[in-house]
């Protein structure tokens, strides 16, 4: 960390640990480290034996996950205006199970920061634990929502879809962030950032494609989470910033 003096509130992380990661900190260790990447021993320049192995694992694998056998939705009158099949079901379900795979993360990742909240405490102009509790449950809200429009869609909201999969595994560096006993709140709080710019446009994805497949009914369904959303990036957005400014005033 490159601050000496903490401000009160502040929260900085770890301090009086010694960076080492730049060559400089080394010189002998560092002119070492150039001569074997001019020698070509730790990886080669050209990068060409990383894309023939690329080339050769995307050739010989599979896809990330599978959709389950087509479904013809049918669903609660009252939710969907009318019957899907076929790709349009299929494309849908994956969609809708992608954004309860993402706000399963997003419950946890706030989880994650209310236990930082608690134990390092917040800065000024940074959130309260009801702040962090009131987006927590929006999430877990917009969870159960999804959960029952997969079901009113009459697909299984266990599956894990090609979709789901992938917003799974975009998530775990998130996920490490938030669980690094190391980061700080305002580190959290970046790593959240992330996840609520994604959320917000997965949500805008989602809507435009009930629209196209005029399911009125969801779109609103859709547009109140998408709502919530917005506000979420809005406020972490304005945490960080407060963070930064404060810790740029540091003396
Ligand atoms: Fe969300
Ligand atoms: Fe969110």
């Amino acid at each position: 960390m490159i601050q000496k003096k903490k401000p009160e509130g502040v929260s900085v992380g770890r301090e009086g640990q010694m960076n080492r990661t730049g060559i400089g900190a080394s010189p002998k260790h560092g002119k070492q480290m150039v001569e074997a990447a001019v020698a070509d021993v730790a990886a080669p320049q050209d990068g060409k034996k990383a894309t023939t192995m690329r080339r050769f694992y995307l050739e010989e694998s599979d896809a990330v996950g599978t959709m389950p056998p087509p479904t013809s939705v049918k669903g609660a009158a009252k939710t969907v205006k009318e019957a899907l099949t076929g790709n349009k079901a299929t494309v849908l379900i994956d969609k809708v199970a992608e954004r309860l795979a993402f706000e399963r993360t997003g419950t946890r990742l706030y989880e994650a920061i209310l236990t930082k909240h608690e134990v390092l405490g917040s800065f000024d102009g940074g959130p309260s634990a009801e702040d962090l509790e009131h987006i927590r449950d929006e999430e877990l809200e917009h969870f159960i929502m999804l959960k029952k429009t997969l079901e009113e869609l009459g697909a299984d909201p266990t599956v894990m879809t090609p979709s789901a999969d992938l917003a799974g595994v975009e998530g775990m560096g998130l996920g490490q962030v938030l669980g690094d006993p190391r980061t700080t709140l305002a580190q959290g709080l970046h790593a959240l950032m992330i996840a609520e710019v994604a959320d917000k446009v997965g949500w805008e994805h989602l809507i435009a494609l009930a629209q196209d497949l005029g399911q009125t009914q969801l779109v609103e369904r859709f547009r109140k989470a998408d709502k919530q959303e917005q506000e979420h990036v809005q406020r972490v957005s304005r945490w960080l910033s407060a963070y930064t400014s404060a810790t740029a005033r540091m003396v």
